[in-house]
């Protein structure tokens, strides 16, 4: 796919439901008492791989409407043992993981050549102190999970700040005998926590730790979704890159752990107005409006890492564009992601002009505040990537000829639809 330049990005828009939210409130519904009704459903490949998942595992899932389901929970231990195919999605390997680990049968969990890569020790380990049987393959998926109906509570302190992984030991605590407590490294999307809580499971939040009781049941309700900053996020640097530019997006997430994409703008000088600051359910909610300014140069740390994770691959085209020297350090999980974003972010912006340096943990980018050249991006199947791809094009003098765009489709499958509503050519 071509894409051409673009001559600036006005108006308003919104943008699907959030996926991280989606995927919590399908697995959380399915082992839920009775009828749950999740709106502002975020459509996407991944997220149906999660309905098709509890499916798969004998849960009743019926499309209200394109963006609404109404899920028929069977209860804290009623999942039917099987094989489930997660696809691409390492949320849904994950979470799952910890959903089945307390629920007797033997569980196999699959998925395509990118999620069989990514690393999965690093939930077996905690799951099997609790007392599942977990076993990998090589350290990957596919994984087989014999769960066990008496988990033990466990204290686990994280060795990387992973919400995936948080998330599976707590959902695997609300299962467990005793008490189970994460402490995170970092703070990472509690999500998980947020909604735990509005189905009525005790958590207890301390500064760095989270304590979940084991529950009886777990009852959801209705979930107002809110629309996914990580989509927002594409559309929000191609408006401070491009001259001219002026786009609100309407009723986005604003969980603040979600949101450092945000500060990191702010601190390079971006013009954002956040307005109609307020809740959807337990999580926070806005219309985030952005203008094009010029850009200064930024730095990242491993502390703020969790909250921008699948922002940062726009950070370093948007530091591209900023004056000086910027660098991102401490975000090593980058490497094991849908791709290795590293590298891909690397090649792919040095191929359109810019000066990218990869580190082990990062990047060093030296930007100057003018378009860069443009030129070929391959997205590597990571739909984040092929986002990366599309806004660099906008920004650039000659376009970018973009290699895999149909990989937006894992998160966002209107994306280039949306775009093509803002952009002015
Ligand atoms: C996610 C957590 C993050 C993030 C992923 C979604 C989640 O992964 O990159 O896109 O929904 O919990 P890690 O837990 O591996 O950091």
């Amino acid at each position: 796919m071509k894409i051409e330049p673009a001559a600036q990005l006005t108006g308003h828009v919104a943008v699907p439901g959030d996926k991280s939210i989606s995927h919590r409130a399908v697995l959380l519904a399915a082992i839920g008492e009775g009828e749950s009704v999740i709106r502002g459903f975020g459509r996407s490949a991944d997220t149906e791989a999660t309905v098709a998942a509890v499916r798969a595992l004998g849960v009743e899932v019926e499309e209200l409407a394109h963006d609404e389901l109404s899920v028929q929970g069977v209860g804290l231990r009623g999942l039917r043992a099987g094989t489930v195919d997660c696809a691409n999605a390492g949320t849904l390997m994950r979470l799952l993981a910890g959903v089945v680990a307390g629920q007797p049968g033997r569980f196999e969990l699959t998925g395509d050549e990118s999620l069989t890569s990514r690393p999965m020790e690093r939930i077996a380990e905690p799951l099997r102190q609790m007392g599942a049987e977990v076993t990998t393959t090589d350290g990957h998926a596919p994984l087989v999970i014999e769960g066990s109906g008496s988990l033990r509570g466990l204290t686990y302190e994280l060795p990387v700040a992973s919400a995936q992984v948080k998330s599976a030991v707590l959902l695997a605590g609300v299962n467990a005998g005793g008490q189970t407590t994460v402490v995170e490294p970092a703070p990472t999307r509690d999500h998980t926590e947020l909604m735990l809580e509005s189905a009525g499971v005790p958590v207890r939040r301390g500064p760095t730790s989270i304590t979940v009781q084991p529950a009886a049941s777990l009852r959801l309700g209705e979930i107002d979704v809110p629309g996914d900053f990580s989509s927002a996020a594409p559309l929000l640097a191609a408006a401070a890159l491009v001259p001219g530019s002026d786009l609100t997006i309407h009723d986005v997430g604003l969980n603040p752990r979600r949101t450092g994409l945000l500060d990191v703008l702010e601190r390079m000088g971006a013009h954002l107005a956040i307005f109609n600051r307020r809740r959807a359910g337990r999580e926070q909610i806005g219309d985030v409006q952005i203008q094009y300014s010029e850009l200064g140069a930024v730095e990242v740390d491993a502390h703020e890492v969790p909250r921008l994770v699948d922002e940062l691959p726009l950070v370093a085209l948007l530091a591209s564009h900023a004056r000086g020297r910027s660098v991102v350090r401490g975000a090593a999980e980058l490497r094991v992601k849908e791709s290795d974003r590293i590298e891909a972010v690397t090649d792919g912006l040095r191929a359109c002009g810019a000066k990218v340096q990869s580190r082990e943990d990062g990047w060093t980018i030296t930007g100057v505040p003018t378009r860069l050249r443009g030129g070929r991006v391959d997205a590597r199947g990571d739909h984040r990537i092929a986002m990366l791809g599309a806004v660099t094009g906008l920004a650039s003098r000659e376009g970018v000829e973009l290699e895999g765009a149909d990989t937006v489709a894992i998160s966002f499958p209107g994306f280039f639809e949306l775009l093509d509503s803002v952009v002015r050519r």
